[in-house]
């Protein structure tokens, strides 16, 4: 399988995969989400952290050709196989799949949806004390809920420990179980394997972007992980000013800004 830990000659806590779910023809939202995690100033330590964007298979010969170009430069693609219009089963086969085509193992992998504005150091901070086992962290459903351990993660963004990833793959309960809600159904093959004695919701600091989306959503708050349902240009622009994600920009005579 994967023996090997990424990173592990460093003085890193812990490692953690980001794979951020999105579509093959979604190339200005890669970019735009490249750049703002490369303004973050990186967390490590106590973190060493990979973002890689995770699609289906590609469907056509123009994909071949501009996604050979993003790997050419960024080396930071994930193509599963499966079909892209099928509603169901990607979050699956992330997980399923990757103890067999990573390299190296992570303490931690995240699935994060294409619309969540993610701060790393928050991130890693906020797991740095979690136990490296049977974890299962993020926004717990219903909105209002306190409980991590009645219900599921959103699908917004939400962690598990290695030896889940790996038990996802292996178990007969997943793989009977992939048409629905994924993130409600991750919730319940965990539960049906009695997995997952380490729950963790960080509420506050993840929510939806105000006003979006009833109780899931309040305002902007400074000690923000994630804020999700981040979709139209004027609502990036609000959450990147809120967090000074371009503050720390050098001065230079090419620019004023
Ligand atoms: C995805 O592509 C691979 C390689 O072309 C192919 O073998 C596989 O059947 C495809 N998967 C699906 C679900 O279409
Ligand atoms: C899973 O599905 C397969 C094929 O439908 C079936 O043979 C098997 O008994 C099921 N396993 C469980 C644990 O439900
Ligand atoms: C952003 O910078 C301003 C001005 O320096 C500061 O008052 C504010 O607290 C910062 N916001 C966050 C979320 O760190």
């Amino acid at each position: 399988m994967t023996p090997k830990l990424v990173g592990d000659s460093s003085n890193h806590q812990f490692t953690l995969l980001i794979g951020i779910l999105t579509k093959p023809d979604k190339y200005e939202l890669r970019h735009f989400l490249r750049l703002i995690y490369a303004a973050q100033s990186p967390p490590s330590p106590p973190a060493k952290i990979d973002i890689k964007f995770v699609l289906c298979n590609l469907t056509k010969p123009e994909q071949r050709i501009f996604i050979s170009l993003e790997i050419k430069r960024f080396d930071d693609i994930i193509i599963l196989d499966c079909l892209e219009n099928m509603n169901n089963g990607k979050t699956y086969t992330y997980f399923s799949s990757l103890p067999e085509i990573l390299p190296a193992k992570y303490d931690y992998v995240m699935k994060a949806d294409d619309d969540l504005f993610l701060r790393l150091k928050p991130l890693a901070s906020s797991l740095e004390a979690l136990p490296r086992q049977d974890m299962y962290y993020g926004f717990v459903i219903p909105c209002n809920s306190m409980n991590p351990f009645k219900h599921y993660m959103s699908g917004m963004g939400f962690v598990l420990s290695w030896d889940l990833v790996e038990w996802i793959g292996e178990s007969v309960i997943p793989v009977n179980n992939t048409f629905g809600p994924e993130d409600k159904l991750v919730g319940q093959w965990l539960d049906g394997g009695k997995k997952a004695k380490n729950r963790f919701s960080n509420k506050p600091a993840m929510y939806d972007y105000p006003g979006t989306n009833g109780r899931c959503s309040h305002d902007l708050i400074p000690d923000t992980i994630g804020v999700h349902r981040v979709k139209r240009w004027d609502q990036w622009f609000r959450v990147l000013d809120f967090f000074n994600v371009t503050k720390d920009i050098k001065p230079s005579r090419l620019y004023t800004l």
